[in-house]
């Protein structure tokens, strides 16, 4: 068969209603400049849906960083990987800083968290050793785990006493082949909001013997009383062997880091194949990243501001009966009872008639007939913002469960992908 023709007749669960919702539900075209309100479609709308969690897309200190980054190196600078011609002193001053800020001796700039965190696990790894990980693990921990030659266990979500019965297992099968156990979680789960039980896997390190690394996307600037992460938050920063944060959400950048001890960071520095082979963190991201993290550093009131949103978001969701899991970071999950259709009908109205703009997650991603609202609350939101949403979601499961979402269709034309 041509492989053409075979993947494009099927472009996999998330592809399945492409034509239905291109431009709409998938892809989103933003429209101006965007805040805690954007332009969607010509209409102004409250968005939740962006990483931004502090503000600092917006904030002038960082607008003026990013500019003048730009302005003084150009986009493309340096010009080079790392390793071969694309070291700076920025570059060496922001790994500093940050590892400073995460407590640890050394630190690493990865070009995307993503292909940052692939290559973390590749490097970690033999075919002797053994991984333990959650099964609720982000893409990219799933695909440096498809890099791995060694067994792999995983552990339902959160569950203790399965990751208990994993690691038992871990033990016996490297007391065997002479490896180690590496254990994966993360400090935020992006999608659910709760927290990697980061103590509860740390108290078994004597009995197990292993090495913890926690992606802390969502964790890092948001968690802790000082933003360095959910390992502050739950007090456990010096157990934590690796710590992995991206520029992505709290720094509303681009870019990541990893931060350990210094013979852990050098090794990676020489056997991380994505940043290796790849071009090196622009100058402009680096210094844009070195005010953010100043930010973050210096100005609590920015965590403050988002955790006043963070908590009247939550607990008026709660308060008007509406389920939103076991989040315990700013991650707001809503979730609902309905099909993919009932779904699509809810949030084509809210975003048309009320004005509200979240993300809607559906099966396969949760189970068929759980419809999942997630939003994303920032420090640049108002607690106006949060009635109105919370008075729309009110009307929203009114009509949903008066069956007003089960009829018909959406009146709208998805666009063309070109
Ligand atoms: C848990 C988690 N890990 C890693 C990443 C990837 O980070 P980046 O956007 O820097 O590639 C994300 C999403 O951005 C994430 O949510």
């Amino acid at each position: 068969m041509d492989i053409f023709e075979k993947i494009t007749s099927n472009i996999g669960p998330l592809g399945q209603f492409a034509d239905q919702g291109y431009g709409y539900f998938y892809f989103p075209k933003l429209e101006g400049q965007i805040s805690n309100k954007m332009t969607f479609k010509g209409k102004e709308c409250i968005v939740w849906s962006l990483n931004n969690y502090l503000g600092l897309a917006n904030h002038p200190a960082v607008r003026e960083a990013d500019t003048k980054g730009a302005q003084d190196w150009g986009m493309g600078y340096p010009m080079g990987a790392r390793m071969m011609s694309g070291q700076t002193e920025y570059h060496l001053e922001l790994e500093q800083q940050l590892a400073a800020f995460e407590g640890k001796e050394s630190a690493y700039l990865l070009n995307y968290g993503y292909m940052g965190m692939v290559s973390i696990i590749d490097s970690l790894l033999d075919r002797h050793d053994v991984v333990v990980y959650d099964s609720e693990a982000h893409a990219c921990i799933l695909d440096g785990l498809r890099l791995h030659m060694g067994k792999r266990f995983v552990y339902p979500h959160n569950d203790m006493v399965s990751f208990e019965k994993q690691m038992e297992r871990a033990k016996k099968l490297t007391d065997e082949t002479g490896g180690g156990i590496l254990v994966i979680t993360e400090g935020v789960y992006g999608m659910s909001g709760d927290l990697g039980n980061l103590k509860g896997i740390l108290a078994l390190k004597d009995k197990y013997n292993f090495r913890l690394l926690i992606d802390d996307a969502h964790g890092f600037g948001t968690m802790g009383s000082s933003g360095k992460g959910t390992s502050e938050h739950q007090q456990v920063m010096d157990k934590v062997d690796i710590y992995f944060g991206t520029f992505a959400k709290a720094m509303a950048g681009i870019g990541a880091f990893v931060a350990s001890d210094r013979q852990i960071i050098k090794t990676l520095a020489f056997k991380m194949r994505s940043q290796i082979y790849a071009k090196s963190l622009p100058m402009p991201m680096v210094v844009g990243a070195l005010k953010r993290l100043e930010l973050i550093r210096t100005q609590p009131e920015l965590r403050d501001k988002l955790w006043t949103i963070v908590k009247a978001l939550q607990s008026g969701l709660k308060e008007n009966g509406f389920d939103i899991g076991n989040t315990a970071s700013p991650v707001t999950p809503v979730y609902m009872k309905g099909g993919v259709g009932e779904a699509t009908q809810m949030l084509y109205d809210m975003r048309e008639n009320y004005g509200v703009f979240c993300s809607i997650v559906i099966y396969p991603v949760v189970p068929k007939g759980v419809i999942m609202l997630r939003l994303i609350p920032t420090a640049i939101h108002t607690l106006e913002d949060v009635r109105v949403t919370i008075d729309t979601f009110k009307i929203m499961k009114q009509k949903l469960l008066a069956g007003e979402y089960s009829i018909g269709g959406v009146p709208f034309v998805a666009d063309e992908f070109v």
